[in-house]
């Protein structure tokens, strides 16, 4: 059965109802995901993208079930990354000499990761491929999110296939974005905007000027991870546009580890005495070791300030706090403040190492932090508290 998304495009992808990590280990995909591949069959018929390597046999069993390989004219290859690519050779193995449309960066990344000479045919923005009375037009997205990302439009059904941008790692059989829930949806676009996007964000939004000033009509986008935004699709654009300028909610996220509770007291204390300061303020704490990575960043994306807290062990952080703060390092957060924490027994370089790191990763450190030596005692949970206060007037 053909899964039609817009009169001759359908779905050809595939739904991963297991996934739980993406890119390795690094991105947590508590509902799973989706490979998304489109099959056009105007005069001449498109495949644009495919899915991931282990699914590449039945992806191209299933593709074999819609239509003959033969009858392929073109494949569209928006991105080369193996979740959209990993079929390539499968897929390729039936059609050798059929055309691939890529960037020019796509024909190194592609020939980087599978070593075949296919029948390369590079692009660039503003060309159009003949589908028929229907032309496919190519717009390069480079970092958007690798140097070869391109985009694609199908004039006549006024389809954006984005790839990437616009996604979710979120697996549903509901396939249009109206159908799921909305609260989840976002839930995961967030996550994936913040986790993924964030180092680009400056390129996301002059990306999408010069799409909107080509005044392409837009009725659908099509990405390649999760829900295919039918409904209202400008809605995300805008969402884009929104989490690419510097953004920030009304909240501040406590970031900590211990060993022995005594930075979880400081942290708790803390977050008093910034309640009671500002009652208003969304306040989250996360023990980092017992919660994910990745929405925890989400976390830190969506505050105006964030308070990291470690013990000092040998001289250092502890291991989920100093992954945590290169972690950041690279996402290029903008326009948040920050401060340090932790307790120490003797040498107590904690604080400090934190700050550095907070200042490299872009964050404004709004004073020298907080230290308690040993366990806090009630003189020190006062001071906590206190500290709290006072930041509670400094962050914002
Ligand atoms: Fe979904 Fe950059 O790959």
């Amino acid at each position: 059965m053909k899964r039609f998304i817009k009169n001759n495009v359908s779905w050809i992808g595939k739904i991963d109802w297991e996934l739980r990590k993406f890119h390795g280990d690094e991105y947590s995909t508590h509902r799973g995901s989706t490979y998304n591949s489109y099959l056009i069959e105007e005069e001449k018929v498109a495949v644009i993208d495919t899915v991931w390597a282990p699914f590449a046999k039945e992806y191209v069993d299933h593709l074999e079930k819609q239509i003959d390989p033969k009858k392929i004219d073109y494949v569209i290859a928006n991105h080369a990354e193996i979740d959209h690519s990993g079929a390539l050779p499968e897929l390729m193995v039936r059609i050798p000499e059929k055309p691939i449309y890529c960037t020019a960066n796509g024909v190194k990344s592609l020939k980087g990761h599978y070593h075949k000479d296919w029948n390369f045919h590079p692009v660039k923005t503003g060309d159009r491929l003949s589908l028929g009375s229907k032309e496919l037009i190519f717009i390069e997205a480079p970092m958007l999110h690798w140097p070869d990302s391109m985009f694609c439009y199908l004039t006549g059904d006024n389809i954006l296939f984005s790839n990437d941008a616009f996604g979710q790692h979120y697996a549903t059989e509901y396939l249009f974005n109206d159908l799921v829930d909305q609260a989840e949806l976002m839930a995961e676009c967030i996550k994936y905007y913040a986790n993924i996007l964030t180092p680009f964000s400056e390129l996301v939004t002059k990306k999408i000027q010069e799409v909107l000033s080509f005044n392409l009509p837009v009725d659908v986008i099509c990405t390649s991870h999760g829900v295919i935004w039918r409904d209202n699709p400008v809605q995300i654009v805008q969402q884009y546009l929104k989490w690419a300028d510097s953004y920030r909610e009304d909240q501040i996220t406590i970031v900590y580890d211990t060993m022995w509770n005594g930075t979880r007291v400081m942290a708790e204390n803390i977050a008093q005495g910034i309640k009671q300061a500002d009652p208003k303020v969304n306040l989250k704490l996360y023990n980092l070791a017992k919660s994910d990575r990745n929405d925890v960043m989400t976390e830190v994306f969506k505050s105006w300030a964030i308070l990291i807290g470690s013990p000092t062990i040998n001289r250092g952080v502890l291991t989920s706090i100093a992954g945590f703060l290169e972690e950041m390092k690279g996402l290029k957060f903008r326009n948040k403040k920050a401060a340090a924490f932790g307790c120490y027994g003797w040498s107590g370089e904690s604080v400090k190492m934190i700050q550095g790191q907070l200042e490299a990763a872009g964050f404004q450190v709004i004073d020298d932090g907080l230290r308690c030596l040993w366990n806090p005692d009630p003189k020190s949970i006062e001071s906590c508290v206190e500290y709290g206060g006072k930041l509670a007037g400094l962050l914002k």
